[in-house]
């Protein structure tokens, strides 16, 4: 990932916060999940149920120290932390992100337990094997997959679980989303056959991949719209509607174009 690049990614997240897609998404940065449970859920809703279903597949145990690559403004660690008792590291490049996340967290009163670092993913200003755990929760098409497994390889002690929420290609993605996604959204999307591969080739045993597109993508594009609609006033007071409108577009190019899966692997002890 060039520097320019990271940049570029650190900017748009920078300005999103005027957006008001932090205020819809309950300032959880992801998709969700819906299935016959919450059917009726709206994005934060159906954001925090996918953050829940990642802290159950974590094998973290109390005490323990989780990294989280490319942490948004840390509500899914602060999730994470409070559910499992562990420490969280989290890492984002973008400035306002660390910012609002620093004051979540010390809202919360979890200052001592979440800590955020601004800094890119791919160069942790850490030492090796120090973390019990990890994930990178729809962040890696940001950094490049291998690039990313690399400096998570280097950060995560021997046997220690990495989780990954990742949007991926599929048959019909089409090639001018696949333009479209690496130059105007400086994101790169693999196909999930690539990743027991690529897993490993970083030194990690492919534990799982859970494919949950069906509940992902059909439902993301009409609550993201609903919850537009209802914040509509407090939006408007920072972007255009004609801003709205792209951001709208650009979810559902996404929504027709990619699918969702969760990975589950574990650093490799090598004797
Ligand atoms: C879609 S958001 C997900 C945020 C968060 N994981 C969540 O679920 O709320 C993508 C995140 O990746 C971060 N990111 C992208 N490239 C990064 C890099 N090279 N280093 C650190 N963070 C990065 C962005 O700053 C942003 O926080």
């Amino acid at each position: 990932m060039s520097s320019l690049k990271s940049e570029k990614v650190a900017e748009m997240y920078d300005a999103t916060g005027e957006i008001g897609l932090y205020l819809i998404s309950d300032n959880q940065l992801h998709f969700g999940y819906w299935d016959e449970n919450n059917r009726d859920a709206n994005v934060g809703e159906g954001a925090e149920r996918l953050t829940q279903m990642m802290i159950d597949k974590s094998e973290i145990l109390q005490g323990e120290r989780f990294c989280d690559l490319g942490c948004g403004v840390g509500v899914p660690a602060m999730r994470i932390a409070k559910a499992k008792g562990c420490f969280v590291d989290g890492i984002t490049i973008s400035k306002y992100q660390c910012n609002k996340g620093k004051d979540l967290a010390e809202e919360a009163g979890m200052s001592d337990q979440v800590r955020f670092i601004q800094g890119n993913a791919l160069e942790i200003p850490c030492d090796d094997a120090i973390y019990d755990g990890g994930w990178f929760f729809e962040s890696i098409f940001y950094m490049g997959h291998s690039e990313a497994l690399r400096e998570a390889y280097r950060i995560l002690k021997p046997g220690a679980t990495l989780l990954i929420a990742d949007l991926i290609t599929r048959p019909n993605t089409t090639e001018e989303f696949k333009k479209f996604a690496k130059e105007e959204l400086d994101s790169d999307h693999i196909p999930k056959e690539d990743y027991p591969g690529l897993l490993d080739e970083a030194g990690f045993d492919l534990i799982e991949i859970d494919d949950i597109t069906e509940f992902v993508m059909p439902f993301m594009f009409s609550r993201l719209k609903a919850g537009f609609k209802q914040h509509e006033a407090e939006v408007l007071q920072y972007v255009k509607s004609e801003e709205i409108n792209g951001w709208l577009q650009v979810f559902e190019n996404v929504c027709d174009n990619l699918g969702y899966i969760l990975v589950k692997a574990k650093k490799r002890v090598r004797s």
